[in-house]
């Protein structure tokens, strides 16, 4: 599958290709699993209809609506609401030629914890896409336990699209994991999936 990393502005210049807009909301938690694990950050994804893991968010059509917008109307109709997005949230366009012609757009926008837990309430509440489209939003284990437990075993599972990569990416970017972290949970992850 041949894909490239394009800028926002190269991607809006393109023709013929759709477009896509999904968005990584997360926050910073003291919790702690077990009262000795620190849970560190809530990362939302979500379970979709097809049974792979994405992240919230969609298709849109940049000759009706701008990006952000756009992908503030998908959140509306998958979480429940509304939030804004803006262009400084903007972390990665990817264009691919197979097996659609399609430019992924990925978002990062980071909320208080009280805020992500409200928006998983209003994503069983509200969202009209709950049990659709979405079969509900799930929270990424960062952590590691025995057995491959947590983020290796998260990261053995299937993922939509490059949806995958950009979690690695904002991971890493946003100082979520370490990259030895991350470089081990890949590793061991791979083993799982064997
Ligand atoms: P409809 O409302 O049914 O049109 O779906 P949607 O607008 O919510 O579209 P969807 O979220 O399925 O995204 C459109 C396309 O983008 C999908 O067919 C996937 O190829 C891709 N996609 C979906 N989720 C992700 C994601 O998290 N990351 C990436 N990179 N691509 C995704
Ligand atoms: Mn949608
Ligand atoms: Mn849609
Ligand atoms: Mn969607
Ligand atoms: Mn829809």
């Amino acid at each position: 599958m041949a894909t490239e990393e394009i800028t926002r502005e190269d991607a809006l210049s393109r023709v013929g290709y759709r477009h896509a807009c999904h968005i990584m909301l997360y926050a910073d938690t003291t919790a702690k699993l077990f009262r000795k694990i620190p849970i560190k950050h809530v990362v939302l994804m979500q379970m979709r209809f097809d049974g792979f893991f994405g992240f919230p968010g969609g298709l849109v059509n940049p000759l009706e609506e701008t990006l952000e917008v756009g992908l503030s109307r998908e959140l509306k109709e998958e979480v429940g609401v509304a939030i804004p997005v803006s262009e400084e949230d903007h972390l990665s366009s990817c264009l691919h030629q197979s097996p659609s012609h399609i430019i992924t757009h990925f978002y990062a926008k980071k909320l208080e914890e009280s805020e992500l837990r409200d928006i998983e309430k209003a994503a069983v509440a509200t969202a009209d896409d709950h049990g659709l489209e979405v079969m509900g939003m799930v929270r990424v284990p960062l952590y590691f336990l025995k057995d491959g437990g947590g983020l290796p075993r998260f990261l053995s599972h299937s993922f939509i699209s490059n949806c995958r990569s950009q979690l690695l990416f904002a991971l890493r970017h946003l100082g979520l994991v370490s990259k030895e972290e991350l470089e081990r949970a890949k590793k061991q992850a791979d083993r799982l999936r064997h």
